[in-house]
C-alpha cells in the first residue's frame, strides 16, 4: 500500500526513522492496518504436534483472505441497498451503484480464481491436519450466509439441510440474530424489483409497453403460423405448428399473471410481475440514453449470480479432489453431494434476468417508442423536471421517471 506516512519498518519515504514522525503526522502503516492482529492470527494447530503440516498455513491464510473479501462485498452490498432504498434514485446514484456492483464482480472474479491456489495442497497433505480442525467448516461462515441473504437467497429455496440456522450456529445468539435480521431487511433483489416496477413506460394509461409487447408477440406468432400452414410437407408443417404452439405456451407464462404467480409460488420465478415487465422493457430499449445505465446494472446483477455459481462450482470440484464424494463434510453435511445441490438455479437470485432471453423477439418486432416516450428516455430526469416546471408552472415530476 502506498502510504503518505511511512513503511512497515517505521521509516518514511525518505528513509528517515519513524520516531521523527510526530503525532501530528498520523499513524504508521502497521498501526493503521492493525497488522499486529491480522498477522498474528495464523494459528497452526499442527505446529505443536509431532508432525507440523506445512500446508496448514496456506489453508488458514486462504480462508482468512476469503473472509476479508466477503466483508468487503457485504460492505458494498449494504451501501448499494441503501442507494436503491429510495423512491427517486438520482442519475448520479445510478452511476455509484454501477461502480460498486462492478467492484463486487471484480472481487468475485478474484475469489473464483483463488481456488486453484489452495488446490496446490494435495489430499494427503490435507488429511495430515484435517482432524485438528473438526468440526469447523466453511458451512459455519456467517458472512457467506449473510451475503446470500442480503442478495436475496430465500430460506425456502435452500437445500433442506441448510434451512435451519440453529444446527449450525446453535449457541451463537448474535449470529442467529444477524441472520434473522438479514432475512427480514429488504434484500438487494427486493429493492431492485421495486426500482424496476417504477420503469417509465409501463403505465397502462401511458406508453403501455406490456400491452404493445403482447400485440407484437401475437403478430409474430400469427405470421409464423400462417407461414407454417402453407408448408407443403405434412410432417414439416405439423412440426412447425407444434413448435409455434409451444412458443405460445411459453409466452402465456409471462402474459397471464396467474401463470406467473404460480411459477413464483413454485420458486421457478422470483420477480414480481411488474418488475419482470420493467426488466424486459429496459433490455429492449437499452440503447436509449436513460436505459443505458439501468441495463448495465441488470448485466452486473447477472454477473454476480454467475460468479457466485462459478465459485460454488470451483469449490465443489476442490472438495471432491480433497475428500472425494463419499465422505461427510466436517460441518456434518453429506459433503460433496450437499455442495453439488447448491449449484441449482434455486440459489440464483436474479434467475429472471437470465430467463428474459426466452421471451425476446426479433428487433423489427419490438414496439416503436412514441415521440413522448422517446423524449422521456432521451433527456435526463433533471432536464425533464426543469421543463415540466416551466411548462406547467408547478413543481411536478415527469411520469414515473425513476430510473
Ligand atoms: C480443502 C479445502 C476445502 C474443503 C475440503 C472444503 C470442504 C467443504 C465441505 C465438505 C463443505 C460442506 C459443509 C460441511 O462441511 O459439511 C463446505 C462448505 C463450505 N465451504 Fe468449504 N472446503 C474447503 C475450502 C473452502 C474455502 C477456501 C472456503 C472459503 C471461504 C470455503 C467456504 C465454504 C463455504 C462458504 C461453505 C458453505 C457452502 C454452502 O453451504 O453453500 N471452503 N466446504
Amino acid at each position: 500500500m502506498s502510504c503518505p506516512v511511512g513503511n512497515s519498518n517505521g521509516q518514511n519515504a525518505d528513509g528517515q526513522e519513524g520516531e521523527h514522525l510526530g503525532a501530528d503526522v498520523g499513524m504508521l502503516y502497521g498501526e493503521y492496518l492493525m497488522l499486529d492482529k491480522v498477522l498474528s492470527s495464523q494459528r497452526m494447530l499442527s505446529a505443536n504436534s509431532d508432525h507440523p503440516v506445512h500446508d496448514e498455513h496456506l489453508f488458514i491464510v486462504t480462508h482468512q483472505a476469503y473472509e476479508l473479501w466477503f466483508k468487503q462485498i457485504i460492505f458494498e452490498v449494504d451501501s448499494i441497498r441503501d442507494l436503491f432504498n429510495q423512491e427517486n434514485i438520482e442519475e448520479s446514484n445510478t452511476l455509484e451503484i454501477l461502480k460498486r456492483l462492478n467492484r463486487i464482480t471484480l472481487i468475485l472474479n478474484l475469489l473464483v480464481d483463488q481456488v486453484p491456489i489452495l488446490e496446490t495442497m494435495t489430499p494427503l497433505d490435507f488429511m495430515d491436519f484435517r482432524d485438528y480442525l473438526s468440526p469447523a467448516s466453511g458451512f459455519q461462515s456467517l458472512q457467506f450466509r449473510l451475503l446470500e441473504n442480503k442478495l436475496g437467497v430465500k430460506t425456502e429455496h435452500r437445500v433442506r439441510y441448510n434451512q435451519s440456522y440453529s444446527h449450525v450456529f446453535g449457541t451463537d445468539s448474535e449470529a442467529i440474530e444477524a441472520l434473522q435480521k438479514s432475512e427480514q431487511d429488504p434484500s438487494l433483489s427486493n429493492l431492485v424489483q421495486k426500482w424496476l416496477e417504477r420503469t417509465p413506460g409501463l403505465e397502462h394509461d401511458g406508453f403501455d409497453f406490456w400491452g404493445k409487447f403482447k400485440e407484437r408477440v401475437d403478430k409474430l406468432l400469427n405470421e409464423k403460423e400462417e407461414q407454417a400452414s402453407s408448408e407443403p410437407t405434412e410432417f414439416v408443417k405439423n412440426y412447425r405448428l407444434m413448435d409455434i404452439q409451444k412458443r405460445r405456451d411459453v409466452y402465456k407464462t409471462v402474459f397471464d399473471p396467474k401463470v406467473h404467480e404460480a411459477l413464483v409460488a413454485r420458486g421457478e420465478r422470483r420477480f414480481t410481475y411488474k418488475a419482470l415487465q420493467g426488466a424486459m422493457m429496459i433490455s429492449f430499449y437499452r440503447d436509449e440514453p436513460r436505459f443505458s445505465q439501468p441495463h448495465q446494472i441488470l448485466m452486473l446483477l447477472m454477473d454476480i449470480d454467475s460468479l457466485i455459481t462459478k465459485w460454488r462450482y470451483n469449490h465443489v470440484i476442490m472438495v471432491q479432489r480433497m475428500i472425494g464424494s463419499q465422505q461427510l463434510g466436517t460441518g456434518g453435511s453429506s459433503g460433496y453431494q450437499y455442495l453439488r445441490s447448491t449449484l441449482s438455479d434455486r440459489y440464483k437470485v436474479f434467475i429472471d434476468l437470465f430467463n428474459l432471453s426466452t421471451f425476446l423477439i426479433p428487433r423489427h418486432y419490438i414496439p416503436e417508442l412514441s415521440l413522448e416516450m422517446k423524449h422521456v428516455l432521451t433527456h435526463s430526469k433533471e432536464k425533464l423536471h426543469q421543463k415540466e416546471c416551466c411548462k406547467d408552472g408547478h413543481n411536478g415530476t415527469p411520469s414515473n421517471g425513476t430510473v
